[in-house]
């Protein structure tokens, strides 16, 4: 099968190299230095389930998928792929698959049922020490992102990332999780995709309550979240970093995007929309303030909306130093690329993000229709993107914490996500060799199929397959994970492009 399959792909790889896309493809091995860890990426809330056991307290995906209608089709993960019962079959099948690390995620509640550090469960607290403890004997090293969007519902009650107290909650739960994992923990994610919580969820958010403030909430949101990441950045350095030796960063959403005519209009939307997604997190961890042009614009739009000040919050100077260098990496999750259309028309009466941005964003439909063409646009943007982010933010370390393939197909013959890894890493080797953008490892999305947020589980991303009817959450690996698992072993893609 796997055979016929490769001859498929070869072919595909040949008649690509006329047009010269990726002739160099078929005539490397793409070999990886040692020092790029490779693995793949879960988070808690997408996998675990038992979500009313052994003492966890409700998070706010558990009330939004209980008690709105935010999950369309109202799945939830109550269950999920039941990793919290499975996690040592997990990790054989992340042994199996030969990865240098596992990055995933606690949850919140799982450890403070109620968010806060007076009320510790012990129960979650010896869950991840036996979950890291059995990686490690696994020879995996675990790479932990504090927050990945599960934050407790009685903290969302006190106002969640709209209200600054929730820095302090996030402060001390992650001191909390220093202190006991620390010792075997050596890589920290604090916030998996800011942009993603404050902007995308929001607007559902904003459907289901029609009185939320748009072009407010969102700034706000992400202010918050950029002050808990750099104090804990901080509270890392001052209080673990000598004994524990760790680093600490940040995930960002970073797509590519592409201008939708052939105008200067829409190439600046172009800029601008990856300086009003990317840039809003990664100028103050970088630079220590919002990028210029974000400020400006906000603050005119603002006032031509009339309010008295700028709808984005405004640091101190004490946050701007803090947050300036708060990082040791910058993770990137990047799965596509997008069209930008410049809205060609300056501020709006009614605030929102997107007129502030300046353009809108879509994918495509003609992409859609034959996947390697689509997978080729992806992986182009993906190498421009990152020499972007070298050039513009002083050329950090990267982490690609997350990049992978969602289809709505369950078949076992994902030739369509093997074909995306083909692309896409021999991108990333060129990003290395020829770009010399510095890779400090590379996690895939995602281990097995998982519940996908507001899709449910109609998105396919895993390297398994999960049978969500099968009360065991049967686990079966589909050909992409044969190549990964090829890849992983050998750290070269000869013999499999
Ligand atoms: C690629 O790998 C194959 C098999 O490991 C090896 O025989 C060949 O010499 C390698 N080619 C290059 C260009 O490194
Ligand atoms: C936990 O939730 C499930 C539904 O997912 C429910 O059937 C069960 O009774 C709940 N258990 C407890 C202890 O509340
Ligand atoms: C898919 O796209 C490629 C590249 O644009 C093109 O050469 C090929 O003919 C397309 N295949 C199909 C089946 O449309
Ligand atoms: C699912 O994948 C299989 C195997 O590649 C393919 O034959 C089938 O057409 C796909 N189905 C859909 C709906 O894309």
């Amino acid at each position: 099968m796997i055979r016929c399959r490769r001859y498929l792909i070869c072919f595909l790889c040949l008649f690509f190299t006329s047009e010269g896309t990726i002739s160099a493809a078929v005539e490397q091995n793409f070999t990886f230095d040692k020092s790029v860890l490779f693995g793949v990426a879960t988070a808690a809330y997408q996998i675990e389930g038992s979500w009313n056991e052994s003492g966890k307290g409700v998070n706010v995906w558990d009330y939004y998928t209980h008690d709105t209608n935010l999950v369309s089709d109202g799945s939830t993960g109550d269950i999920a792929c039941d990793s919290y019962n499975q996690y040592k079959e997990d990790v054989q099948l992340l042994k199996k698959l030969g990865v240098d690390v596992y990055r995933f995620s606690f949850s919140w509640t799982r450890i403070l049922p109620t968010g806060q550090v007076n009320n510790i469960n012990q129960e979650g607290v010896d869950y991840y020490n036996n979950y890291i403890n059995e990686l490690i004997a696994n020879d995996i090293k675990p790479i932990v992102t504090i927050y990945h969007w599960d934050h407790p519902r009685s903290l969302d009650l006190l106002g969640g990332w709209f209200q600054p107290n929730m820095v302090d909650y996030m402060v001390q739960y992650a001191d909390l999780l220093f202190s006991l994992y620390g010792d075997r923990v050596k890589t920290w994610i604090t916030l998996n995709e800011p942009h993603s919580i404050c902007v995308v969820l929001s607007s559902y958010i904003a459907g289901l309550n029609p009185t939320y403030p748009k072009g407010t909430a969102e700034y706000m949101c992400g202010h918050n979240m950029l002050k808990a990441h750099s104090e804990i950045w901080h509270l890392y350095k001052d209080k673990y970093r000598r004994k524990q030796k760790g680093t600490l960063g940040i995930a960002l959403s970073l797509q590519s995007y592409f201008p939708a005519t052939d105008t200067e209009e829409d190439r600046k939307a172009v800029d601008k929309v990856l300086i009003t997604r990317f840039g809003w997190f990664a100028h103050p961890v970088v630079y220590g303030n919002y990028p210029p042009s974000m400020i400006d614009t906000i603050a005119r739009y603002s006032a031509e909306q009339g309010f008295p000040q700028s709808r984005l919050p405004r640091f101190t100077w004490r946050e701007r130093s803090r947050l300036a260098g708060s990082y040791d990496f910058i993770g990137v999750n990047n799965y596509i690329s997008f069209l930008v259309q410049s809205l060609g028309k300056e501020v709006d009466k009614t605030p929102s993000y997107e007129n502030d941005g300046g353009a809108t964003v879509y994918e495509d439909p003609d992409w859609n229709k034959n996947y390697t063409q689509k997978i080729q646009i992806y992986a182009t943007g993906f190498r421009k993107i990152l020499t972007w982010v070298k050039k513009n933010y002083k050329n950090p370390k990267i982490f690609i914490t997350e990049q992978g393939y969602a289809n709505q197909n369950s078949s076992l013959n994902d030739e369509d996500r093997i074909y995306y890894f083909q692309t896409v890493l021999p991108v990333l080797w060129k990003a290395i060799n020829e770009d010399k953008v510095k890779i400090a490892g590379y996690t895939v999305w995602t281990l097995m199929d998982d519940f996908e947020w507001v899709s449910g589980y109609k998105p396919k991303m895993g390297l398994y397959r999960v049978d969500f009817d099968d009360p065991k959450r049967t686990r079966t690996p589909r050909d992409s994970l044969g190549f990964m698992t090829d890849f992983y072993r050998q750290r070269s893609l000869a013999g499999l492009l």
